[in-house]
């Protein structure tokens, strides 16, 4: 049984103080959510994890913390980075890797987001792997290829039984901040493919039990069809997760 996951990517949003403030509205809303029907994560930039981490532990909030990227490398000479283990230490249970304005902006490569994910799960960190297509690779026909090669690269140097945890998320780039999803159908037909590639790298039975998320505009109207077909594991979600009635409306949806 997999236990649907909605993580909010607050992305580059919220000085550390309008996070704090954020959180507590979220936090407050789903005072007697069970996470065991929906797991609920936030994932806010660096300089609020700390903050965000008190207060979780503080208010006994029913969230899990995940950061918006790590460096591959346990520590050392790397200005402006951050190492897995320094997320470990704030606690955080997930750190999203290769998202796609982190490959598509700053040229982030497949054998990066690679190495952060081994060097996550070395950490005790779950990685939330993205992949997605563009619009022209969507128009010639090339999503599964694309996806498929993006899975490939992340999880291929993986073995099996270790990545059962990881968290793949969905995200066409073409959807993503631009209020076009893709329709439930589609979203349904890429993941389920999706899965039957972990299912080659990992076998079945690791396969059934890895989620998979679906992102790209998902709103609390839309999220209920988005998130009906039986592969789709639940969402990570961008601008919607910084207004807090907008993200508890997508945790109620899942439910
Ligand atoms: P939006 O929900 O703003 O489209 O962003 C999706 C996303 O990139 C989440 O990681």
């Amino acid at each position: 049984m997999r236990t649907p996951l909605i993580a909010g990517n607050w992305k580059m949003n919220k000085t550390h103080l309008e996070a704090m403030r954020l959180v507590q509205e979220i936090g407050h809303e789903l005072a007697d959510h069970d996470p065991r029907k929906v797991e609920v994560a936030v994932c806010p930039p660096f300089t609020s994890l700390r903050t965000i981490q008190t207060l979780i532990d503080a208010d006994r909030y029913e969230l899990v913390l995940g950061a918006q990227n790590m460096y591959a490398a346990t520590e050392g000479a790397y200005t402006g980075e951050v190492a897995p283990g320094m997320l470990k230490a704030l606690n955080c249970t997930y750190v999203i890797v290769g998202h796609s304005e982190r490959r598509e902006l700053l040229g982030e490569t497949d054998d990066e987001v690679a190495a952060k994910a081994a060097l996550a799960f070395d950490t005790g960190l779950i990685p939330i792997v993205c992949c997605g297509e563009t619009s022209s690779e969507r128009a010639a026909g090339d999503t599964r290829s694309k996806v498929e090669g993006q899975m490939r690269a992340a999880l291929g140097g993986l073995p099996g039984e270790r990545s059962r945890s990881v968290v793949i998320a969905y995200e066409p780039i073409w959807a993503i901040g631009t209020g076009e999803t893709a329709t439930p159908e589609d979203a349904q037909d890429t993941i389920s493919y999706i899965r039957s590639v972990l299912e080659s790298l990992f076998g079945g039975a690791v396969a059934g039990d890895i989620r998979i998320l679906y992102g790209g505009s998902v709103k609390s109207g839309n999220a209920a069809s988005l998130l009906k077909g039986p592969d789709v594991d639940g969402a990570l979600v961008g601008g919607a997760s910084t207004d807090a009635a907008e993200f508890v409306g997508i945790v109620k949806a899942a439910l």
